[in-house]
């Protein structure tokens, strides 16, 4: 699967993990700990760092499941079990960048609206404004070569610190 950021491409990944998760509210809670779990696992001891990706992830996770419609109602199974229901998390930390890639794949054709100013009283519109001021980058794309069902991939970079164990080949 194409990665948004074309520079990585030279290089190999030497940590890639994903998580597929149905669309449904507990896939942002689930996203969240697996996403501490895996920055973890990969040597991250700076909080600070896993909180701020544990963030990112969870606006964007957040995002995909309201587009998917899924948290509004109780779905059928069928649509539970659908492709289209799915979404998918991505995690990789590149050598010689020194940044963690965050992306969330969904089946929803709409892109994402430019973050704006919420007033005071909203209670919506906030997230992007928030993956705006934390992530060094973030955008969406529609890879030509995306894996259906998926078709949209929404990114954001952070710059990740040195880990002990950053330099060492996933097996
Ligand atoms: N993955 C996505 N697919 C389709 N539309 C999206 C996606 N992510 C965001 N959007 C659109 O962009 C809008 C702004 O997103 P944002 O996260 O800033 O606010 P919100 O989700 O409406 O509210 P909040 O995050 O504050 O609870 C959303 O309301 C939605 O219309
Ligand atoms: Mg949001």
């Amino acid at each position: 699967m194409a990665s948004p950021i074309s520079a990585f491409s030279a290089f190999p990944a030497i940590r890639h993990d994903s998580l597929t998760l149905v669309a449904l509210p507990n896939a942002v809670w689930l996203a969240r700990a697996y996403t501490a779990a895996t920055l973890r696992g990969w040597g991250f001891s700076d909080e600070q760092f896993v909180d701020d990706a544990r963030l990112l992830v969870s606006e964007l996770v957040t995002n995909a499941v309201q587009a998917l419609g899924m948290h509004v109602v109780m779905p059928k199974v069928s649509t539970l079990l659908a492709d289209e229901s799915l979404i998918r998390l991505v995690l990789e930390v590149v050598p010689g960048v020194d940044a963690l890639l965050i992306e969330v794949w969904d089946a929803d054709p709409r892109a994402p609206a430019r973050p704006g100013r919420p007033g005071i009283d909203s209670e919506h519109g906030r997230g992007l404004a928030i993956v705006d001021g934390l992530a060094a980058s973030w955008g969406y794309r529609y890879p030509k070569d995306a894996a259906l069902p998926w078709i949209k991939v929404v990114y954001a970079t952070i710059r990740s610190p040195p880990t002990g164990g950053a330099n060492r080949r996933c097996p």
